[in-house]
Parts: structure tokens; sequence; C-alpha cells
């Protein structure tokens, strides 16, 4: 597969399989992904890979967190509004979602039901958490980002699948406490990595992208 295919082929994928995730495959996924360009070569991220009791452990947590009621608490707060065309675009993808599940996916029940999922890592045998110092500015965190989609192309290139997850960074602080990470860390995105349970032509209908002439203007 070329780079351009392994970019438009690449989908966020919410059912795994169990099958275990071996070290070398995450070292290797990792390893390509430290080729990401970052502000001054300053390589502002780390990644912590969770699986087996301890995964559990950390699942168990967040859902006991949300039954609690426990309000989130993420280092990077969650948007309460969008500007447009976010807000529109936003509301299109719940109302296909909800469409394809028959149910209203806006209601407090399946926001509960989806977070929990989220939660579980939707059945994948690892997780990934993304993180680095807190005191690194707004430049950092787009490199942390551009090194997490390097991560999720280098995982699709090898036959693995993923989802980024920002549910995941809810816990911010219980997160970092359970996986032994300092206060100074900011949890910046957690993933789902494992290997996909159902073949690319029956997952989900991916969502649509806006025109090309939306994004893209030449000006000469
Ligand atoms: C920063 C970020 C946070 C996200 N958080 C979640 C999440 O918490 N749960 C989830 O299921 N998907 C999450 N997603 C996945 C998006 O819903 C998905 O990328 C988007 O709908 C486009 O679909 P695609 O990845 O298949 O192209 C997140 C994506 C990004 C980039």
């Amino acid at each position: 597969m070329d780079a351009i295919e392994c970019i438009v082929t690449r989908a966020s994928v919410r059912k795994f399989r169990p099958d275990p995730v071996p070290a070398e495959e995450i070292k290797e996924i990792v390893r390509a992904a430290q080729w990401t360009p970052s502000y001054k070569n300053c390589q502002p991220w780390q990644v912590v890979a969770v699986s087996g009791s301890r995964k559990e452990e950390l699942t168990a947590l967040l859902i006991g967190l949300l039954e609690q009621n426990v309000p989130p608490t993420p280092d990077l707060p969650t948007p309460r509004e969008w500007p447009e065309p976010q807000n529109s675009l936003i509301r299109e993808l719940m109302a296909k979602r909800s469409a394809l599940a028959g149910i209203d996916l806006n209601a407090p029940e399946f926001v509960t039901r989806s977070k929990k999922a989220n939660f579980r890592f939707y059945g994948a045998p690892c997780g990934l958490f993304l993180t680095h110092d807190a005191s690194l500015g707004p430049w950092s965190i787009l490199d942390a980002g551009m090194f997490a989609q390097s991560l999720m192309l280098a995982a699709h290139a090898r036959g693995l699948a993923t989802v980024p997850q920002a549910f995941l960074t809810d816990y911010a602080a219980q997160v970092k406490e359970l996986l032994g990470l300092s206060a100074n860390t900011r949890l910046l995105l957690g993933m789902s990595l494992g290997y996909p349970a159902d073949a690319p032509e029956a997952m989900p209908p991916r969502p649509e992208r806006v025109p090309l002439e939306d994004v893209l203007r030449f000006i000469s």
C-alpha cells in the first residue's frame, strides 16, 4: 500500500479481535512514528502501552467513575461549543449514526453506553496513551497530533487498527495515577490498538469529507 492509500483507507475502528498485539509490533509502529516532524525537533511525545490485567483495572476504574457521575476533568478541556461549519458537521455525523443505529445517540443513556464502550477500548487488547510534559505549549500539542496520525498510519500499514479517543482522557488524574505517570504529565489522547474484527467492507460507513473546494484555495 502506498502512502496515499494508507492515509485514505485508515479508519477509526470500534470492533477488535481479542488477539494480543506483540510488543515487537508496538515497538515497530512507535519507532516509525518517531520520524514525525516536530518544532525544532523537540519530539514532545511519549507513549504508554497498556494491556492485560492493568488494562482491565483501568477499564474498571473509568467505568466506576462514570457510574458515580464524577465530572470529567481532562487535561485538554472538552469543547463546549463549536463554530460553523464544525457544529453542523458534528450534528450531521451524530444524525447519520443515529439513523444507522435506530436510536438517538445524543440520549443520555446512549452517551453512557458509548463511553463505557470507549472505556473498554472497544474490545482491543491494547490501549495507548499519548502524553507529554504539562509545561509544553500549543506547538507541542500540534506536534503530538501529527505523531498520533503517524502512529495510526504505521499501525494501519501493518494490518493493525486504531481509534483515537478523547474520552479516554476524561479522568486524566486518575488514569495518570494508575499508569504511574507524574502529575506534571499532560494526558493528550488515548487510543485502542488491535486487529480489526471485520473486513473493511463489513465496517460501518466512514464519515464523509467536505468538498475539496471548502478546504483548498489556490492564490496566484
Ligand atoms: C482528537 C480525536 C479524538 C477522538 N475521540 C474519539 C473518542 O473519544 N471516541 C471515539 O469513538 N472516536 C473518537 N475519535 C474518532 C473520530 O470520531 C473519527 O476520527 C472521525 O469521526 C472520522 O472518522 P475516521 O477516523 O474513520 O476517518 C476521535 C478522533 C480524534 C482525532
